[in-house]
């Protein structure tokens, strides 16, 4: 299985258009906004989560180039974990697609999707996608998917909705062929329960990194410690952070983290927190990186 990070970034990106702190001005390097693309035999890919990003993503991808018929596209569908919009505007963007793509998702995504902000109507009025409730043993066809239950954090314009969740999951995808297993978890609002279990003899794990420490929000944006932690994200560091549980689960697991926000100062390759996360055997790919699973 081939995975491919087409962006690493949490909403906004990095740098965020709207902020002037010392991150985003120092010039480190860009990251665009969460999305992976997946493939089994490199021809066929299927997209975890769709960024606002996606067009340059694509466009900067070569194994995504669209071809050979004049309307051929490699893409063959997509996963959501949440229907955030940094995770699911993108698909507005793919509107152009033919025929449309089947779209998984848990059935509290595909509910925010058309009745709290109708995309769903909007897109399927270019062409027939599909709309698919995923489940454990979906198969995107030679890769098998399990579903584990992460969160009930509703995205913000879907604040009043009363659906039941899960709202957010995380992805373990395997590739019978190879046995090559990814785990892809963005959003971690804490280390859920059976997460263990769940990355058990992955080779990869793609991990909330949207926080180093639990209120750097109000050091760059007086946000309150209570306001980011609603936002429904695990920090690296800390007692209680992802890095010490990655720390005492030694083993073949490659540990990468995603989905930073622009005030995680791990962004600054040379910041000394840059350097405890990879002296604690994880890792801070850029996008465009390429994994081999
Ligand atoms: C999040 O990951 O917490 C959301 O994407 C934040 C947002 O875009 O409002
Ligand atoms: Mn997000
Ligand atoms: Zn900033």
């Amino acid at each position: 299985m081939k995975v491919l990070l087409l962006g690493t970034a949490a909403g906004g990106g990095f740098p965020q258009w709207n902020c002037a702190c010392r991150l985003c001005k120092s010039g480190a390097t860009p990251r665009s906004q969460d999305c992976v693309a997946i493939s089994a035999d490199g021809k066929g890919w299927y997209l975890l989560n769709a960024s606002p990003d996606i067009r340059s993503q694509i466009l900067s991808t070569p194994a995504l180039a669209a071809g050979p018929g004049p309307r051929e596209i490699p893409i063959l569908g997509g996963l959501l974990t949440d229907a955030e919009l940094d995770h699911s505007l993108g698909l507005l963007m793919l509107r152009e697609a033919a025929g449309g793509l089947p779209i998984w998702a848990p059935d509290a995504v595909l509910h925010a999707l058309r009745d709290c902000f109708p995309m769903r109507e909007i897109i399927d009025g270019y062409a027939g996608w599909e709309w698919l409730p995923i489940s454990s043993g979906t198969t995107l066809g030679s890769l098998t998917v399990q579903v584990l239950p992460v969160s009930d954090k509703h995205p913000k314009y879907a604040r009043s909705s009363t659906v039941d969740g899960p709202w957010v999951v995380a992805y373990r995808i395997e590739d019978p062929a190879t046995g090559g297993v990814l785990v892809y978890a963005p959003c971690l609002k804490s280390w859920p329960d059976g997460f263990d279990k769940f990355v058990e003899g992955a080779d990869l794990v793609l991990l909330d990194g949207t926080f180093y420490s639990p209120s750097e929000m109000s050091g760059a944006t007086h946000a309150t410690d209570g306001a980011q932690y609603a936002m429904g994200h695990i920090p690296i560091s800390g007692e209680h952070g992802s890095l010490a549980r990655i720390a005492a689960s030694r083993g073949t697991t490659r540990w990468a983290y995603t989905h930073l926000n622009n005030t995680n100062p791990v962004l600054d390759a040379t910041s000394p927190e840059h350097a405890t996360v990879l002296a604690s055997g994880a890792e801070l790919p850029l996008d465009g990186t390429e994994f081999k699973l």
